[in-house]
This record gives structure tokens, C-alpha cells and sequence, in this order.
């Protein structure tokens, strides 16, 4: 039976401190580490070296953090629904971009009448351009302020190979100066910035545990990817800063701060994961977020002596499947997923050295392997702190909001 791998990192509170701080909770509870969160800040914000860093709200789905994060001196909203980014101008915040694009034409009227000021919308082709002045004709108000997202991946072997995300059909200077007129011919839109997100590098860890090779290759895709993009993107700024000023040009995310802080066209980074510090960011040489979001699960049975068994756990992240997308056991240490069973809808058995001493009504706390996502699982997260919980605080699904 083939089993995962065991990941475990000493740096975080460990099981005894993370026990006696909620003695009190009934698992399954999910809780933040806010001394690991405010250590992850920080080292974001050292690694972008002063460019500022938008924080990505995907990767947090929970406004007592997502403040906490502005408060360290993370700046603006990377928001990933426009329905999400109305609620929070409602909430009081501004500088709001939502990263992807809509289609949601209730959602752009209510932000052409409405905080048309404070959100910019994602768009890469004339139906998006078309949607938004559709809403601002039918309820007034606007302009609406938009963002041109600019495809970041690298195609060697003169297109043969394609290795990014699917995202924008916008990609070379000319393309991208050409939607700039086209956004500045519409009345009702006012261009502001422009994105261009290297998924393939910010997202993808350089070191996979166990696969030497395949991070040998990884690294030396991201560097030659880096340097294309590199010059790619200056071009494309340069030619659409002829057509219109931008307020910004946003790039990159946790795993490629410091290089995207250092192309002189980008203005401000993104990142979000970088705060939870989920185990896919585990996988990158130059960093190690401290894991500071964290899930507890109760051991409800015991089939063998080798096996202790959890009540729920299947919380899958996203993206192609793989075993890297699966939760993964934390604390105690050398305990392992069940390579049949896996992280299970109603139960999750647990194998390795460490089960043995598991008992009924025992915790094990386990890792998501993506950030915002947990929060989708959970209502509330308990923060933590010098080994209290200070505080517990609902996540968007606690406050009835579900975007995606
Ligand atoms: C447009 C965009 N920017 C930045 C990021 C980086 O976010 P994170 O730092 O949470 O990985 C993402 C993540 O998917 C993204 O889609």
C-alpha cells in the first residue's frame, strides 16, 4: 500500500503548546497562528524589498485577517469575485481589484451605480469591455475603472510548448496597446492598471520534496520564463503607457515576490498564500512560510494498532489532482495519509510511527496544501497567540458568503 509522505516543520508551536491553548474546543476546529501569520507578513514584505504587496483575498476568505494584513502593511485588495469585492467596499475597504473576469452583469450595474471609485474590474477582450458599458448604460454612474490582464506564460519552441495558466488571449506590446484604445474609445470605462500573473512561477515550488530532478527542471523553466516575461512586460507597459497613463501594473505572487518586485515596469506585487503558509509553498528553496493555519481533527476510532482513524478531512485543494493537493497530518509528527483511503469525506485513517500512540478523542492537526480554501470547510477560526486563543473570528463562509 503505498502511502504520502510525511511533511512536518519544527518551526511552529508545537503539539503541547497548540493543545493547551484550546483545551476548551470541541475538533474538528481550524485556527490561525497569528504570531506565525505576522512572521509570514513581514518576511512577504521584506521579500518584495518596498514594492508594495496587494493581498490576494483568496488566499485569506476571512476580513478579521485580511485587516490584520493591511494593518502590517500589505496594501490594497487583489479580490477574486466582483460580488466580493462590492461586500467588502461595503465593509469599508477600497483599492479593491478583482483579479479574474466577470460576467455578472447584476454585480457590474450594482458597481457602476455603486463604488465604481474603490473596485476595477479584470478584462481581456472586447465582450468584457462591452459587459461593463452595457451596466453603466442601464444604471447610470461609472465610469467603470478596469484592468488589462496581460498572459504571462512562456512559450519556448516558438509556441510548440505553451506553459502557464489559460488566462488572457492579450500577449504581446501591440495586443496589449490595441485593448487600451479600445477601453479609452468607451466613455463609460476608464482604464487603471494592468496585471500580468506568472502562475507558473509564483505558484509552483521550485524544490518538490523527493523529486530532484523535476526540480532541477522546474528551476530552470521559472528562470527562463523570468527572464522572457521580464521583457515582455516592459514592452507591453511601455506601449500602453503611450496610449494611457496606469495607476499600477500588478504582477507575481507568493512564490515569485522578489523576482517580479524587481522588474522595474511592475509597480506592486500580489500575495496572499505566503500568510497561511499551506504546504504546495513548502516546495520552494528561497522561503519557507511558517504554517500558521492549522485544522484539528478528532481520532474517533482505531481499526489496528498501526491505524488511527479521523472524523472527516477530505478537504482537497484545487488544481489538477495529485496527492500534493491533499491535507496533509502535522502534528504529532510521522503519521501519513492512507494511499487507499486518502483524506476522506466522513473519515481519514492515518498510518506511520506516529499512530500507534493515538487514543480515541485525540487531536491530530493536519495542514491544508492551499490557503483561502480551508476557510471554505470551516465557519470560524480561532486565533491563537502566545499560546491562548485571543480571539475567534468567522471566515466568509462563517458570514454566510460563499463567492466561488
Ligand atoms: C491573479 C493572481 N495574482 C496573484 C496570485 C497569488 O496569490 P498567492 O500569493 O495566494 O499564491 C494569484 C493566485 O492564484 C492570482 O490568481
Amino acid at each position: 500500500m503505498s502511502l504520502t509522505e510525511v511533511r512536518h516543520d519544527s518551526e511552529v508551536p508545537g503539539r503541547e503548546a497548540l493543545e493547551t491553548a484550546t483545551a476548551d474546543l470541541e475538533a474538528p476546529f481550524a485556527v490561525v497562528d497569528l504570531d506565525a501569520f505576522d512572521r509570514n507578513a513581514a518576511d512577504l514584505l521584506r521579500r518584495a524589498g518596498g514594492t508594495p504587496i496587494r493581498l490576494a483575498s483568496k488566499s485569506v476568505r476571512c476580513r478579521a485577517l485580511i485587516e490584520r494584513a493591511l494593518r502590517a502593511g500589505l496594501q490594497g485588495i487583489l479580490a477574486f469575485t466582483l460580488p466580493e469585492a462590492l461586500w467588502l467596499a461595503e465593509h469599508g475597504h477600497d483599492d479593491l481589484v478583482v483579479a479574474y473576469p466577470t460576467a455578472d452583469r447584476s454585480a457590474l450595474r450594482a458597481l457602476a451605480a455603486g463604488p465604481h471609485e474603490r473596485v476595477t474590474i479584470m478584462v481581456d477582450c472586447a465582450e468584457h469591455l462591452d459587459l461593463a458599458v452595457a451596466a453603466v448604460r442601464e444604471a447610470g454612474g461609472g465610469p467603470i475603472r478596469v484592468c488589462l490582464d496581460v498572459d504571462a506564460g512562456w512559450w519556448p519552441l516558438r509556441g510548440r510548448v505553451r506553459i502557464g495558466a489559460r488566462r488572457s488571449p492579450v500577449r504581446t506590446p501591440e495586443q496589449a496597446a490595441a485593448l487600451a484604445r479600445a477601453v479609452l474609445a468607451r466613455g463609460e470605462l476608464h482604464l487603471d492598471g494592468l496585471m500580468s500573473y506568472e502562475a507558473h512561477i509564483a505558484g509552483v515550488g521550485d524544490r518538490p520534496p523527493g523529486r530532484p530532478l523535476m526540480g532541477a527542471a522546474i528551476r530552470a523553466m521559472q528562470r527562463a520564463s523570468a527572464r522572457e516575461l521580464a521583457g515582455r512586460r516592459a514592452a507591453v507597459v511601455a506601449a500602453v503607457r503611450e496610449v494611457a497613463p496606469l495607476r499600477f501594473v500588478n504582477g507575481g505572487g507568493t512564490g515569485s515576490v522578489e523576482r517580479t518586485a524587481a522588474e522595474a515596469a511592475v509597480t506592486e506585487v500580489a500575495a496572499g498564500s505566503g500568510l497561511y503558509g499551506p504546504t504546495l509553498f513548502d516546495a520552494y528553496g528561497a522561503f519557507r512560510p511558517q504554517p500558521a493555519a492549522l485544522f484539528a481533527l478528532p481520532v474517533v476510532r482505531r481499526p489496528d494498532g498501526r491505524t488511527a482513524t479521523l472524523l472527516g478531512g477530505g478537504y482537497p485543494a484545487s488544481g489538477a489532482a495529485g496527492a500534493d493537493r491533499l491535507p496533509a497530518p502535522h502534528l504529532p509528527p510521522g503519521l501519513k495519509l492512507d494511499g487507499q483511503e486518502g483524506a476522506g469525506e466522513v473519515q481519514t485513517p492515518l498510518r506511520g510511527p506516529g499512530a500507534a500512540g493515538l487514543r480515541v478523542g485525540d487531536r491530530v492537526w493536519m495542514r491544508h496544501a492551499k490557503a483561502g480554501e480551508l476557510c471554505e470547510r470551516f465557519d470560524r477560526l480561532h486565533l491563537i497567540s502566545a499560546g491562548a486563543v485571543v480571539d475567534t473570528v468567522p471566515t466568509y463562509r462563517g458570514e454566510g458568503e460563499c463567492f466561488l
